[in-house]
Parts: structure tokens; C-alpha cells; sequence
């Protein structure tokens, strides 16, 4: 049991008309919860709500999407579509009002308050014909006096939906990806009109925005904005203009809160910063807008967001007057109950969001159809109402055993533990993690570490019988006697059967380098079939150790499967690193100093020189053999196949996969 005191993170704050139980902020967070797309159903309640259960004092959900249409006279491209044009937006229908009302009236009875984030999208259309971030080619149509009058009405009368649902709190939202933000940018907004010019000029907008929706609210509902604090791109403001800007909004007396975060969706920074990022760290940002702010009669709290998983760091923002509420997704993603667990003094029990960026890339980009929203190290995210129909104490106790002590292994001892098994989990290496201890090596990844941490309390805590460098055969499992057996022994790294010369003694695998058990000569080349992190943080942890690394990559550019809100940051490094990368390779042949590869896209081939070492990283291998023994012995009655070693995939995967057996034994 922990003794820090969080007198301040569990202080209620009133913010305008809106008293707020304590500084816990789920910022918005559209990780599409719903299963019927964009709509309020009981996925998106059990998702959201289990972070109101857990102590979350401010709930912000997901995003609505506001009408952005075509040319008024024109019909619609698509129909109804979410993130383009359209003249409907999902607010507008009444079963989505009725949903968002059984939603927020879920929120009080937790004892929180609800803010509805408005959304009007940039991509479309813009102040100025400037493309809005890094990765977007095309330029936005410009917004004439009538539609910046129709922005207007949309929020407005987004606003009389969001009242009538009994929401606490409004966001217009001026950050990233949004109007209100391309209004405020000197790079998107050109204009030579009165919405254009200094930093006072290209505030109009936001301050006219929320003119009308006060207009709509008056006092019942509390009135703020998402801006960034920062934009770190090329022409864009800096802090001060950020903060003269920010100055002069609330000037108006219009803002009860200003909610800050920094970044962009496309790039480095990304406003979901990942594990490569300091935890709070535009923290200034947030104490600096305070300061400013403290100066008037009646200064709009002061919401700061990136990148903090941990109560006590959140305490001490508050404590040292970097911000007011304390933004915290990604914390209650990883642990809902993260809130909670710290007032009760059980900080060890939280699961401490490692920032690996599976939720927004999952978000942004999904490899699964239909969709769910995932989370590396929370079983339950999107399973929310399957966990609560089928999480139950087991019937009989039974012994199981589980061979593996990786995310697979781990999660499945944890939860069947949890259920009132009496599990021994055996693990052939010094520490639990499996391949977790190789991801937590690489430069930026140290927190991965958390998640090992956080397996071995759990184990501790639970009871589980963790038997650590011991080595399970069909005979010493079957000695212990098992109601039930879990096979998570993992993966092996793939070796390619149409190379030659893999035998040369130059050649490694990168897991063996990542492991320490080989060492490189000082030229690297890492040839890849791999499309999500493993590549670039292996060839960063060798640039680390100042080895030259080139890669050779098999797709199309390295990370394919990275989505849009980490590729930059990952790319980012490759390039501060020098890293050299090369897409559209395929090796055939390594000889003592040579490279051959074909073109991926058609014959061409390419002799490369000048590398000491060839390290290779070409994906996985299952390892079910253990279970192909036990299967053909037959005799124990309960027999699975975990994660990995069914099939591998990332963290997430094999977190569910584990766990999902946890429920069932
Ligand atoms: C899955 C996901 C979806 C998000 N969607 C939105 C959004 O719709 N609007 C928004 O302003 N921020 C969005 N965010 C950003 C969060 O509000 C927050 O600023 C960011 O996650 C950093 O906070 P954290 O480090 O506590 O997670 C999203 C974040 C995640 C993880």
C-alpha cells in the first residue's frame, strides 16, 4: 500500500457552471468504441464508462463530427460519410441524441461529468489553399463568407443537441486536424480578410465559434477549446504566439477552460506522443498559458494533456501549478481503474500505458474488419460488455499450468488466477516478458518495461507460482498433475529458405543481437520482411552502439504497417540516427562481401558492398511443439495454445490471446 498523498489530483474543481469531482480528464478520445460506426451504442457506453467507474472525474469520449458540406446547392458525394463532406452529420439523428443522452446520464450516476468535443475537419475545407498536414497532398477548398457563416450555425446548433442530452461541458476543438486550428496557423490561414493576419486577426474565428455556441448555452454548460500549444512545424507559431493568441481568446470572458495538448497528427511531434516522447513533456506549455491566464478576473482552468500514465506525475503537475485537470487517455485505456487504484493507495496494481501507439494507429488506421479498438497491454479495451457477461469465478478450482512467461503466457496465468485457479507458470529464462525484454531494449522503448513490471506485481500479488529458468517437457508438465495446460512458449525468429549463404559466419539473426548474444561488425546491414517496429528499433539500437546501419527493406517504405500518427517520429529517427534505408529489396544471395537482391517490384537485381554484418529480421516463427507433444500424449484434459505460439502477431494480439484463455479455463 502505497502513502503518496494526492491532495490535489482528487480535489473537485469548478470550471464555469460545471463542477468537475476531480482532475482525472479522459480528453477526447475517438477510438470508435461504438460497433455501430459513429453512433452511441452499448460498446461505447462500456468502453467510456469504464473509466467513470474506474474515478475518472472528467469523461470527454469521442469526437462529433460536424457538418462540413459540399456546395449548398450540390448534392453530396458520398451520402453520409464520417470525416468528409456531408451535408448530415451523425449528431443530427435523433437516435445518436438519444444514445449520447443514456450515455451522459451513465457518466453522472458515476458521480462525472460529460464534455462533448465539436469537430469541424480541416482536410476538406480551410481558410487559405495550404495543404493541412505533412502527409495530405491535397489543398482544401477555401472557405468563403457563407460557409465560415454555415461553421458557425453547425456548432451552434451541435451545441442545442449537446444540451439537450444533459452534457456538462463543450470543446470546440482548435487543435490538429481542425478549422478552428487552420484559422489560428499562420501556415494554413492566409487570408487577406478580417478572419486572416497577426496573431489578434486569426483568432476571429474561435472567438466568433464560441460566441455562438455561448449564444446556444448561456451558463448551463461549461465553454472551452482544444489548442495547440505549440505547432514545431516550419512557419508555424511557437509558444508565445500560441500564448498571445490564447491571451486574447479568453479576453473575451467566453472560455471556462482551455484544454492544451501539442503536436500534430501527422509528424513529430504527434499529439499522442509515443514512448519516444518525455512523459508531460511540453509541460512549460501548460504553466506558461496558466501564468498568462492568472492575471485575469476569472482565469479559464487550465487542462494539460501528453503523455502522463501516472498518477503521482499527475499530482505533481497540479502540486507545481503546471495545469488545473490533468489529461489522461491513454492511462485509463491501459487501466481504467487507474484512478481508483491510486486514491486507494494501490499504485502497484496500475497497468501503466506504455505509449506504443497501437490504440490511436488502431484508431487511424485499422488491420481489422470489423473494426476494434486495441490496446497492447488492456484485454478488455473494446471487449468491455464480453468481459462483463463473461468474466465469472471459476466453478471448480483447478491447477493449471502455463509454460511461457511472455504477454501470452502471463495474461492467461493472471486472469485464470483471478478466477480462483491455482496456477504455476513456468518460464525457461531469468525474468518474465519474453519478447517484451528484446522491445524494451531499443533506444525510446525503456517503458515497454513497465508492462514486464507490472506482470511480475501481479504475479506476486496474485500468488501465481512462477517457477523462472526452468525448462517444461511433456514429463515435468504431466509430474504437476494439470486440470489445465496453456502452451505459450512463443516464437522464433523466421529464417528465409530462398537465401544463400545465411550459413556464412557474418550472419545473424535480430532478436541474437537484441538479446546480447551476438556482437556486429561496425558496417550493419539489416535486411528486413518485417513491416511494424522491430525493424527500426533494431537498426537503432546497433546506431546506438555506433555501429552504420543500412537497411534493406522488402515493402514499399519501412514501416508499411505504422500508421499515420508514429510513422513520422519513427522515420524521424531512422533519418537522426543515419540510418540509410532502402525500400523494394529483396535479398537472394550473401556472399563475404556482398549483398544480391531482386527488385520487389520486378527483376531488376543489385549488388550491394561493404558490410561487416548482415542482420536479419524477417518475422516470426510459431513455436507450438510442446503443445504437438502434450496433444499426441493425451492425457491432460484442458489443453491451449497461446499468442505467439499460435500465431505471432503484436502485443495486442497476444494479450487477448492469453487472457481470452484466462476466461475459459
Ligand atoms: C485512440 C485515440 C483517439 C483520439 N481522438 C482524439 C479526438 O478525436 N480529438 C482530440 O482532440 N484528441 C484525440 N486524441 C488525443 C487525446 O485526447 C490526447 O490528447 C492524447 O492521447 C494524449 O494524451 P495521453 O498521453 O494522455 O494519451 C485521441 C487519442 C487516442 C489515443
Amino acid at each position: 500500500m502505497s502513502n503518496v498523498k494526492f491532495d490535489h489530483l482528487f480535489a473537485p474543481l469548478q470550471v464555469g457552471p460545471m463542477r468537475v469531482p476531480n482532475r482525472v480528464c479522459e480528453t477526447t478520445n475517438t477510438i470508435n468504441s461504438s460497433m455501430s460506426q459513429g453512433m452511441i451504442d452499448e460498446f461505447f457506453i462500456a468502453h467510456h464508462i469504464a473509466k467513470a467507474k474506474g474515478g475518472t472525474g472528467w469523461i470527454g469520449s469521442e469526437t462529433w463530427l460536424l457538418n462540413m458540406p459540399f456546395p449548398p446547392e450540390t448534392p453530396d458525394e458520398i451520402g453520409l460519410s464520417i470525416g468528409c463532406a456531408a451535408h448530415e452529420a451523425l449528431y443530427m439523428y435523433p437516435a445518436f441524441a438519444e444514445g449520447m443522452k443514456k450515455f451522459v446520464d451513465e457518466v453522472h450516476k458515476e458521480g462525472s461529468v460529460a464534455v462533448v468535443q465539436l469537430t469541424q475537419l480541416n482536410s476538406v475545407w480551410a481558410p487559405s489553399p495550404v495543404p493541412v498536414v505533412g502527409a495530405q497532398s491535397y489543398t482544401p477548398h477555401v472557405m468563403g463568407e457563407a460557409e465560415i457563416e454555415f461553421c458557425f450555425n453547425v456548432y451552434a446548433e451541435a451545441a442545442k443537441v449537446a444540451m439537450a442530452t444533459g452534457a456538462d461541458g463543450i470543446e470546440i476543438h482548435c487543435a490538429h486536424e481542425t478549422v478552428g486550428y487552420s484559422f489560428l496557423s499562420p501556415v494554413t490561414n492566409r487570408r487577406s480578410d478580417r478572419w486572416g493576419g497577426g496573431p489578434q486577426e486569426r483568432v476571429l474565428f474561435v472567438v466568433e465559434a464560441l460566441k455562438r455556441v455561448k449564444g446556444v448555452i448561456g451558463d448551463k454548460l461549461a465553454l472551452g477549446i482544444r489548442i495547440n500549444g505549440e505547432e514545431f512545424r516550419a512557419g508555424g507559431y511557437d509558444n508565445m504566439q500560441m500564448r498571445e493568441m490564447l491571451y486574447a481568446i479568453a479576453e473575451t470572458g467566453l472560455l471556462d477552460f482551455v484544454d492544451i495538448d501539442t503536436g500534430h497528427c501527422w509528424g513529430a511531434a504527434s499529439y499522442v506522443p509515443s514512448s519516444y516522447h518525455p512523459h508531460a513533456e511540453f509541460r512549460e506549455i501548460g504553466k506558461a498559458a496558466k501564468a498568462d491566464l492568472a492575471e485575469m478576473p476569472k482565469p479559464p482552468a487550465v487542462l494539460f494533456t501528453g503523455r502522463i500514465n501516472d498518477p503521482v506525475l499527475a499530482e505533481e503537475l497540479l502540486r507545481e501549478g503546471y495545469c488545473d485537470l490533468v489529461g489522461m487517455v491513454r492511462a485509463g485505456i491501459a487501466d481504467p481503474d487507474f484512478a481508483n487504484k491510486a486514491k486507494e493507495g494501490r499504485l502497484g496494481e496500475i497497468r501503466r500505458c506504455i505509449a506504443c501507439t497501437r490504440c490511436i494507429d488502431e484508431a487511424s488506421e485499422s488491420l481489422y474488419i470489423p473494426y476494434t479498438p486495441m490496446c497492447s497491454i488492456n484485454p478488455i479495451v473494446g471487449n468491455e460488455l464480453r468481459w462483463q457477461q463473461q468474466y465469472k469465478p471459476a466453478e471448480k478450482a483447478k491447477r493449471v499450468v502455463v509454460v511461457g512467461g511472455g504477454l501470452a503466457g502471463c495474461e492467461a496465468a493472471r486472469i485464470a488466477t483471478m478466477r480462483g485457479h491455482k496456477v504455476t507458470l513456468i518460464e525457461q529464462g531469468k525474468r518474465l516478458g519474453g519478447q517484451l525484454l528484446l522491445s524494451s531494449k531499443a533506444p525510446g522503448r525503456d517503458s515497454f518495461e513497465d508492462q514486464i513490471y507490472f506482470e511480475e506485481n501481479e504475479m506476486a500479488r496474485l500468488g501465481v507460482d512462477v517457477r523462472l529458468e526452468t525448462a517444461a517437457d511433456v514429463a515435468a508438465i504431466k509430474a504437476l498433475s494439470p486440470d489445465a495446460v496453456v502452451i505459450a512458449t512463443g516464437a522464433a525468429p523466421r529464417v528465409p529458405h530462398d537465401v544463400s549463404g545465411l550459413e556464412l559466419p557474418h550472419v545473424v539473426q535480430g532478436w541474437e543481437v537484441m538479446k546480447g548474444k551476438v556482437q556486429t561488425g561496425q558496417r550493419v546491414a539489416v535486411v528486413s520482411q518485417e513491416d511494424y517496429f522491430e525493424t527500426p528499433c533494431i537498426a537503432e539500437y546497433l546506431a546506438s552502439k555506433g555501429k552504420q546501419v543500412t537497411i534493406f527493406h522488402k515493402n514499399v517504405h519501412l514501416g508499411w504497417e505504422i500508421a499515420r500518427y508514429s510513422i513520422a517520429m519513427m522515420l524521424a529517427r531512422m533519418e537522426q540516427c543515419g540510418i540509410d534505408v532502402h525500400p523494394n529489396l529483396v535479398l537472394t544471395k550473401i556472399e563475404a562481401k556482398a549483398l544480391e537482391f531482386v527488385s520487389a517490384l520486378g527483376k531488376q537485381t543489385y549488388r550491394k558492398e561493404g558490410f561487416d554484418s548482415v542482420v536479419l529480421v524477417y518475422g516470426a516463427v510459431a513455436q507450438p511443439a510442446l503443445y504437438d507433444q502434450l496433444k499426441a500424449d493425451g492425457s491432460i484434459a484442458q489443453l491451449y495454445l497461446a499468442g505467439s505460439a499460435w500465431l505471432p502477431r503484436r502485443m495486442a494480439e497476444a494479450t487477448r490471446h492469453g487472457a481470452n484463455i484466462g476466461l475459459v479455463i
